[in-house]
């Protein structure tokens, strides 16, 4: 049987960044994985390059039931401190848009970065590791792995939620919230593609990889202005993934295809300019020729030259621009979502040390828990954190 001071599970963004800050600390500590290597959400983030963080991090951009819990370690660990962490290991980055800051080349610099920081802190990691049971004794806690026992006086649960199974996620960390007596809230899917019902899904079909500015809104008041990208889905691209964390089924979301124009006052000048110019070209100077005609073939967009276009049908052609509203049928689900929303309940853990109040000993960082970033580097500035705020009390 081989003790350490404290084991954690999951050697993910919060997982290495915990246990390299604890071991550098002093603490012997052991780093368990189910994958064959470690950090794998990071080598797929950002398109390869990881979005590591965010210079606009603040409380109000994280979705939890209680949506104070995130302060005090957002604070005491900033992006700030994450970026000099970045630049200490030599690492180039850019910031891309709205504050999201990416590896100049790849995420592979990221992940090197926590195996480099848990080396320097004598981490034991062990991957393709399972770990079969979890139980309290007098010493602490005792896990059962494939033929071995391992203690250790503190355990830290950083196994993640449950997006892309395929990279090793599983309902692990909420089973063992549940054992000790621990409330786990629902969870669903977040920063992820909605899927749509016929006729919208023909459109989004035709037109798939078809990208507009846009400004969208839940029916919580919540409004993204991001991107959108026609698939063929449904609807994707940062605006969508962004609202869709605040979406629940049933509901219908509202896009403004038009943020940056005042439509009614273009057309007038239009109108006064060219009358004979037919709507659809004058759209298309503002919307992919190829969206327009899928509207027009949908009776959405009336087949009029601009002198024909009367007041009402103008008013009802702004309302379908500027206030779509759309219905998702659903989302993709847990196969291509970034993130996991609810978990943990962030009501049973301390916001200063992460440690569960009825187990204590025993801790929660990382996306298991009820905490939530908008798209952009706000869920792995949330990982370093949680995991930063917890080694401090190892
Ligand atoms: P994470 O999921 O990273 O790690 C959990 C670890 O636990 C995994 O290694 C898993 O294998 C292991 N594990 C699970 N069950 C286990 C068990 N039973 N036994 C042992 N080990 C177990 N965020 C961001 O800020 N910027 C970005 O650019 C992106 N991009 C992005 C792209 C894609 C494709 C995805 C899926 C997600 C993102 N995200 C992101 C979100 C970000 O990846 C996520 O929020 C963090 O990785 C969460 O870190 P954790 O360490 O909590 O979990």
């Amino acid at each position: 049987m081989e003790r350490f001071d404290a084991i954690v599970i999951g050697a993910g963004a919060a997982g290495m960044f915990c246990a390299a800050q604890a071991g550098q600390a002093g603490l012997r500590v052991l780093l368990l994985d189910n994958g064959k290597k470690p950090g794998r959400k990071i080598l797929m983030s950002g398109g390869g390059r990881c979005n590591f963080t965010n210079l606009y991090v603040e409380p109000a951009a994280y979705l939890s039931q209680n949506p104070h819990f995130c302060k005090s370690a957002l604070a005491r660990y900033t992006q700030w401190d994450f970026i000099d962490l970045v630049g200490k290991h030599g690492i180039a980055w850019h910031e891309k848009t709205l504050g999201q800051l990416f590896c100049d080349d790849s995420a592979e610099q990221i992940v090197k970065l926590l195996v480099d920081e848990c080396t320097k802190g004598n981490v034991t990691m062990r991957l393709r590791s399972e770990v079969l049971s979890v139980e309290r004794d007098e010493e602490g806690f005792s896990l059962q792995l494939n033929g071995e026992t391992v203690t250790a006086k503190k355990l830290v649960i950083a196994s993640g939620g449950l997006s892309m199974p395929g990279l090793g996620a599983t309902p692990f960390g909420y089973k063992i919230a549940e054992q000790f007596g621990l409330n786990v809230l629902p969870t669903r899917a977040g920063l992820v593609p909605f899927t749509l019902h016929k006729p919208m899904l023909d459109v989004s079909q035709t037109i798939s990889g078809v990208s507009v500015p846009s400004v969208i809104s839940a029916e919580d008041g919540t409004v993204f202005r991001e991107s959108l990208l026609f698939t063929h889905r449904g609807l994707s691209g940062p605006a969508v993934l962004q609202i869709s964390s605040y979406w629940q089924p049933g509901e219908f979301v509202t896009i403004n295809l038009l943020p940056d124009i005042d439509l009614a006052e273009f057309l007038d000048a239009q109108r006064a300019d060219h009358p004979n110019q037919s709507l659809k070209n004058t759209l298309a100077m503002h919307l992919p020729k190829r969206l327009v005609e899928c509207l027009q073939q949908l009776g959405q967009i009336p087949d009029v030259t601009l002198k024909q276009l009367n007041v009402r049908d103008q008013q009802t052609l702004v309302d379908t621009l500027t206030e779509w509203r759309v219905q998702p049928n659903g989302t993709e689900g847990y196969r291509t979502a970034e993130v996991t929303l609810g978990g943990v309940d962030t009501n049973e853990l301390s916001s200063r040390t992460m440690e569960a109040r009825k187990a204590p000993g025993l801790y929660f960082i990382g996306e298991v828990m009820d905490v939530t970033g908008w798209l952009g580097g706000y869920n792995f500035q949330w990982a370093w954190s949680s995991a930063w705020a917890c080694a401090q009390a190892l």
